[in-house]
């Protein structure tokens, strides 16, 4: 089937290549001409395991393109998903539906004939009916478009897999649309192994996404509420998810207790619903979600409450390490990261912040500029009084404690994610603090 995927950032840029994989032809389409160059050239414009190989692969088997012209990409296919970004408003929770709404207003006046334009974004419900409205607006005259909504469940690290093998597909469609055959035959490769597919109205697809974040973020925050339980009581919250995990009703997954979500989903995406929630007068259902968010914030704060007691009482003059600064592990995603915004916290209250990530220096960098930053962990470390693990990357969880000990000036370490070998780290000395346990 012939596609073009319009947005090609982590999402988009991983949808278009992977549906390439899946033996479609594929047009990713973006405005950001830079980015259309590097995937031109093969280059993926951010870290994601696995994504290069499958990019060049399609590049060369010539199943896949890239451009920024709209008029070719409306000549080039007739089903078109749609990926650009939805972040929060400046100054509101609401998500910004500008790049949304400047697709469908940009490409449907373009278009002849039938053409079905599948929604990935994650938006407010009510979003993909407003669009619907937009496109009849703006069609030519004997053409037709049908919005539908198919929301994306990847995650950053593992885009690729969980995008060529998905745990469900949802399509969300109108009364007597043909979407939901045309989404059959886009993802028959995923059907055929038994994939969940969940067809469902609009609004139910969209809230499907948003609900699944707004789950996960209470799940995390849920365990880092009662790790601020444990902090006031000395119990320790790692046995206690490892106890309450095993009920198979909860689940250890995501019961990591540390220093909480970031990124460029799930707090912009619980804040939207609440704003979405209050618009529909429902914000009662919600008001939960505002609790999440700042148990979720607290946690940062906690970190720098730590990092300034293990120093005496100030940081000023303090040297700090941050290992980590991607918002989590395999990704180097930095918005909204806990670890950034804890090492910019750290830096405003007077420490010398040296922070080192594997994947997200450079990002960072454009961030937060002010920071020193390391090119590699052995040469953060050096004469640290103190050094907080912020992203939990393999390569921290495997320091070695004596190793570590021999480069810092004191050997003192806040573990925020709850990865380390507390009795190995001890045994070498380490004065030691993590989040929810009393060390
Ligand atoms: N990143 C994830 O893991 C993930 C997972 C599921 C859902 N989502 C959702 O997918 C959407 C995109 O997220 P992302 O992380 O890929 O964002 P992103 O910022 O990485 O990518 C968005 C892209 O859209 C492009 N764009 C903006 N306006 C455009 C226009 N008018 N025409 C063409 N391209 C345009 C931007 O240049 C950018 O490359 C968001 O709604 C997000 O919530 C993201």
């Amino acid at each position: 089937m012939r596609m073009t995927v319009i947005g090609t950032g982590y999402l988009g840029a991983t949808h278009a290549a992977c549906m390439a994989e899946l033996s479609h032809e594929v047009l990713g389409v973006d405005v950001d001409e830079a980015k259309i160059a590097s995937l031109k050239d093969s280059k993926v414009p951010f870290f994601e395991p696995g994504l290069p190989e499958v990019l060049e692969r399609n590049l060369e088997n010539g199943r896949l393109n890239f451009t920024t012209d709209y008029a070719e990409a409306a000549a080039f296919a007739q089903v078109h998903f749609l990926g650009v970004g939805t972040p929060q408003q400046k100054g509101t929770y609401a998500a910004d539906l500008t790049y949304v709404r400047q697709v469908v207003e940009d490409l449907v006046p373009l278009l002849e004939g039938e053409h079905i334009i599948f929604g990935k974004s994650t938006v407010p419900v009510g979003t993909a009916e407003q669009l619907q409205e937009l496109a009849d607006s703006l069609v030519k005259p004997g053409s037709h478009v049908e919005i539908a909504w198919n929301p994306e469940f990847l995650r950053e690290g593992y885009a690729v897999k969980d995008t060529i093998t998905p745990d469900r597909i949802v399509v969300g469609v109108r009364e007597g649309a043909t979407a939901e055959a045309i989404a059959r035959e886009v993802y028959a490769t995923a059907i055929a192994a038994d994939t969940p597919f969940l067809v469902t109205d609009l609004a139910t697809a969209e809230l499907v996404k948003v609900s699944a974040n707004a789950f996960l973020a209470t799940k995390i925050s849920f365990i880092n509420a009662v790790a601020e339980i444990c902090e006031q009581t000395g119990a320790d919250v790692v046995a206690l998810a490892d106890a309450i995990g095993h009920d198979d009703r909860i689940g250890r997954k995501f019961l990591g207790a540390g220093l909480g979500f970031g990124g460029g989903c799930l707090p912009k995406d619980i804040r939207a619903f609440m704003a979405r929630a209050g618009e529909l007068g429902a914000d009662q259902a919600l008001t939960f979600l505002r609790e999440v968010d700042s148990i979720n914030m607290r946690r940062r704060d906690r970190v720098v409450q730590l990092a300034k007691e293990m120093c005496g009482g100030s940081l000023l003059g303090k040297r700090v390490t941050v290992l980590g600064a991607a918002f989590k592990p395999n990704s180097d995603d930095v918005r909204d990261s806990p670890a950034l915004s804890v090492a910019g916290s750290l830096s405003l209250q007077g420490a010398a912040v040296s922070v080192y990530d594997p994947e997200a220096m450079d990002n960072a960098r454009r961030v937060f500029p002010t920071l020193s930053y390391a090119s590699s962990t052995k040469e953060a470390l050096i004469d640290a009084h103190l050094v907080v693990l912020a992203t939990e990357w393999q390569e921290f969880r495997d320091l070695d404690p004596e190793v570590a000990g021999g480069v810092v000036e004191k050997r003192a370490i806040i573990d925020g994610r709850n990865v380390l070998d507390v009795a190995k780290w001890k045994a070498a000395g380490w004065e030691m603090e993590a989040l929810g346990r009393n060390l």
